[in-house]
């Protein structure tokens, strides 16, 4: 058996991959609720407003055309980045959350998150 390190090539085919798996209720995500994952910024341009102003975007776009209820996401870093943008912290959890109204939130945490 030969294993190698993935190449830039391969990288869309390999995340389609785990989109087939896992896209289909793999999250335990209720209706009208959604996940937010792998934020990222290159390196060179981070400290720029990119991820802030691309989570501001997505936020938008799924509660104003998606009817969404919760966002949810799981931080690996510092709360305060993700608390500056409205996300609030689940006590004792990574998992932050935003909704669109306050009695949305029933204190389960969705798997992946
Ligand atoms: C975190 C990350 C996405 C921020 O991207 P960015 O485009 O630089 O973000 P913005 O320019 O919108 O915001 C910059 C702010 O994020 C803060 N920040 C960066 N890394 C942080 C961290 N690990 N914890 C908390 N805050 C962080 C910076 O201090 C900066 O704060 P300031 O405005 O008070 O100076 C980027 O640092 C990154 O790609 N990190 C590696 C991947 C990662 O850890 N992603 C988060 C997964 S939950």
């Amino acid at each position: 058996m030969y294993l190698k390190e993935a190449e830039a090539h391969e990288l869309d085919a390999i995340y389609a991959m785990g989109f087939d798996t896992w896209h289909d209720g793999m999250f335990s995500l209720k209706d009208d609720c959604f996940g937010l994952g792998s934020v990222a910024t290159y390196q060179s341009l981070r400290g720029k407003g990119y991820a802030s102003h691309l989570v501001n975007l997505v936020k938008a776009e799924l509660f104003v055309n998606h009817n969404c209820k919760i966002l949810f996401l799981h931080s690996d870093i510092a709360h305060q980045f993700y608390s500056r943008l409205d996300f609030v912290s689940i006590e004792g959890a990574d998992c932050m959350y935003i909704s669109s109204n306050s009695s949305e939130f029933d204190g389960s945490i969705p798997t992946y998150f």
